[in-house]
């Protein structure tokens, strides 16, 4: 990572944010995945992250998630500056991250699998009772009422109730900035307004939220902030209320918009022409 990077703006006020990233760049090989990456996420908010097929956006989530790390950059949590190697550092500085995958036991019931792995333990004995309150506790903090009973499988469950499940898990762990890879992607119309829903009430309880879509009815619907990949690099980060979503589109088909947006974080507004000279990572 660089070192010389300032740990506060001198621009800021307020809170710092919940996360940043500046200047993030990760090369596999040849291939220059990341070549400039920068992102504000908020408590409060919901910053939706968008870009074509092979931007980088997952690439980007597991550097953050300590996967992988970045090869240089800087990630800031609450303006400090982390050092994030492996998935138990991201966890401990409060990140946690909603694979697509969902990694679900569906031999496992809710309980089960929202302490898999770290189990609560009452001497050598897995505290049920302990677990059984804390999940029941952490679905009705989050006002999910559409799982019939907490001790029913995963197997069982629909595709939103799954992705309730693995949401709330994540959730149960303090963590403060939870990442959500495509949340929606497999879902119906009503199990995606669910979820949604679900996402923005994790905005509105106060953690900072990090959504991965490549649904711009979902992105206008829940996010507060858009930012855009293109080719590796960030194009933008823009409020939502200023943005449209031709714009959005334009910025991930061709990393630059032809109106004057201004982006938020105000460093790559030369994206489109770096980019443009670069060679598709893809
Ligand atoms: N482990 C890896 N080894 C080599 N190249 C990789 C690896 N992971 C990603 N890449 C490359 O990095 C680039 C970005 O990929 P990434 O998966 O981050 O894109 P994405 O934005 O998540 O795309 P999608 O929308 O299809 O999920 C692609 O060119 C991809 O081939
Ligand atoms: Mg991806």
């Amino acid at each position: 990572m660089t070192q010389s990077v300032d740990e506060r703006p001198a621009s800021s006020t307020g809170p710092a944010p919940a996360l940043e990233v500046r200047d993030g760049r990760k090369s596999f090989g040849a291939v220059h995945a990341l070549r400039g990456v920068d992102i504000t996420v908020r408590v409060g908010e919901v910053t939706a992250l968008v870009g074509d097929n092979g931007a980088g956006k997952s690439t980007m989530i597991k550097c953050i998630a300590g996967i992988f790390p970045f090869d240089s950059g800087a990630v800031l949590v609450n303006g400090t500056k982390a050092h994030i190697h492996s998935p138990a550092e991201a966890s401990a500085a409060g990140i946690e991250v909603v694979y697509q995958d969902l990694a679900l036991c569906d031999n496992l019931d809710i309980v089960h699998n929202m302490f898999l792995g770290r189990e609560m333990k009452k001497g050598l004995r897995l505290d049920e009772t302990a677990m059984e309150t804390k999940a029941a506790d952490v679905l009705a903090s989050l006002s999910v009422r559409t799982v019939r009973s907490i001790r029913q499988q995963v197997a069982s469950l629909s595709g939103g109730q799954r992705q309730t499940v693995a949401i709330a898990r994540a959730v149960l762990w303090n963590s403060k900035i939870v990442i959500l890879d495509e949340p929606t992607a497999a879902l119906g119309v009503a199990q995606t307004e669910q979820v949604l829903q679900l996402v923005r009430r994790l905005a509105d309880a106060g953690l900072a939220v990090l959504l991965i879509s490549h649904n711009m009815n979902d992105v206008f619907e829940v996010a507060d902030s858009i930012n855009v990949l293109y080719l590796g690099q960030t194009a933008a980060q823009v409020r939502t209320s200023d943005s449209t979503r031709a714009k959005i589109i334009e910025l991930i088909t061709s990393g630059a918009a032809s109106t004057d947006e201004p982006p938020l974080s105000g460093r790559r507004t030369d994206a489109a022409a770096t980019t443009t000279n670069g060679s598709n990572p893809a």
